[in-house]
């Protein structure tokens, strides 16, 4: 999300003369865009801003410092007084107001501040055509989350959950399509809770994220449509169905799962128990026999017994998963679990995240390995470490390898792969298809 954040920033910094560069050194604007859910966010901002000071002083102080993001949302005015280099804070909600918070910086004059939540005023104030930066390209369809896990900052930085309606997002998408882009990533932090408000399709009530999928597949121009990330509880039926029906949806889901343990489960207040995942996991499997799982675990969540453990570790054998991030649960400062009883000292926390992420690594290898000796499609995203080497991800999101020139950047090429490792894939070149515009 802060990805296609920051290319939206781009976008609307545009018609006011900035343009990106590749670090802060001379620039006239530098924006720190911030992410609150890692551990120690806060602490990294201010580290980061140690180093921006040095950079603002060789300019005579002309260069001007913003902190964007839900950093920025979360510690407001705290940023501006712990750290005079910032000339302006804006939270996610408000990054279309650049253009006129710089105006103010050199005016001398107006709120440096911006750390509102109205989500639609900022979809509106955005520029409709995109700027794009390659063949792969993230939307974002949805934002906020309403779903307060105890662990999570993200309701609070972020806002209430708020779907864009439709035909803002197909404009967009056109956008994308016609400059090239290949492959769509639908974005939310609660993606598949989507229900915006668009024409009347069958039937009554707001659109679905399959809807909104499906009418994605017909613009034509994407081959890969993607989304993330979701929550279980919103795998609806449609959603499920759309994997099986739409071969543009790629054969890979990002489920989030945190814990296989209905006790530790009930204590983040997911909503879901292991029971429901393993069912909607199943069920996708049907749809869509060659798909791929991913998912996000949290180990050490307080009171999170050995046997809790065991039940995360007994899910991850159950489901196989192709690619996944584990965590050691921290504190958030102001979120329920940080006042918790029973948090889990660090010693057991890193044990538990060796052994789960020794299990998650193998299959990751295992799933890469299971690859070696098929034809997989692959869109080729740019060069590759090694000199006539190319770049690119296949339908499962694996990073593949393979020899060919520059001219085939962008385009989906078939490979049949003959080697494997823990993080990627690569083989030899069957076919160019043609370029689809
Ligand atoms: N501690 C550890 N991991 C967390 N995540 C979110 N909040 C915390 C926290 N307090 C992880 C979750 C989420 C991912 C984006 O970050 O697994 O899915
Ligand atoms: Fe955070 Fe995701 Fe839970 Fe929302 S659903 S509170 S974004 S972990």
């Amino acid at each position: 999300m802060n990805m296609y954040d920051s290319e939206r920033m781009k976008d609307v910094l545009a018609p006011v003369g900035y343009g990106p560069v590749d670090g802060p050194e001379g620039a006239d604007l530098v924006v720190l865009n911030t992410c609150h859910i890692r551990e120690k966010a806060t602490e990294k901002v201010y580290s980061e801003l140690g180093k921006i000071k040095q950079e603002k002083a060789k300019t005579g102080g002309k260069m001007i410092v913003a902190v964007a993001g839900c950093v920025a949302q979360a510690e407001g005015e705290e940023i501006m007084k712990r750290a005079p280099v910032v000339d302006m804070v804006l939270g996610p909600q408000a990054y279309h107001k650049l253009p006129e918070m710089i105006a103010r910086v050199h005016r001398k004059s107006g709120e440096r501040l911006e750390t509102q939540f109205e989500t639609l005023e900022k979809f509106d104030a955005l520029p409709k055509q995109r700027s794009v930066d390659g063949p792969v390209a993230y939307l974002s369809v949805q934002e906020g989350c309403d779903k307060f896990c105890t662990f999570c900052v993200v309701p609070y930085t972020r806002g209430a959950e708020l779907s864009r309606p439709v035909d803002d997002i197909m404009i967009e998408a056109r956008s994308l399509a016609s400059q090239g882009v290949r492959e769509v990533q639908l974005l939310g932090q609660n993606v598949n809770a989507y229900h915006g408000a668009g024409p009347k399709l069958e039937g009554e009530g707001d659109w679905t994220l399959a809807q909104l999928i499906r009418h994605t597949a017909k613009i034509g121009g994407f081959d890969r449509i993607r989304y993330t990330t979701s929550h279980p509880r919103d795998m609806d039926d449609d959603l499920i169905a759309a994997h099986g029906d739409t071969p543009e949806l790629m054969p890979f889901l990002h489920l989030p799962v945190q814990s296989g343990s209905n006790r530790i489960l009930q204590c983040m207040n997911r909503g879901h128990t292991r029971e429901h995942y393993l069912d909607v996991m199943r069920r996708v499997k049907e749809a869509r026999p060659d798909i791929g799982f991913a998912s996000d675990f949290i180990v050490g969540f307080p009171g999170e017994s050995d046997q809790d453990f065991e039940d995360t570790m007994d899910l991850v054998r159950e489901v196989n998963f192709c690619i996944s991030y584990s965590f050691k649960y921290s504190e958030r400062p102001g979120t329920p679990a940080a006042e918790m009883f029973g948090q889990v000292p660090e010693e057991v926390k890193t044990e538990r995240l060796h052994r789960l992420q020794a299990l998650l690594w193998e299959q990751q290898t295992a799933f890469n390995k299971s690859k070696i000796g098929e034809t997989v499609s692959v869109l080729v995203t740019g060069k590759g470490r090694m000199p006539g080497q190319m770049a690119g991800r296949s339908p499962w999101l694996q990073s593949v390898y393979f020899d060919g020139d520059e001219s085939l950047n962008g385009q989906v090429v078939d490979l049949k792969i003959n080697h494997a490792t823990q993080n990627s894939i690569s083989g030899d070149l069957v076919g160019a298809k043609e370029v689809a515009v």
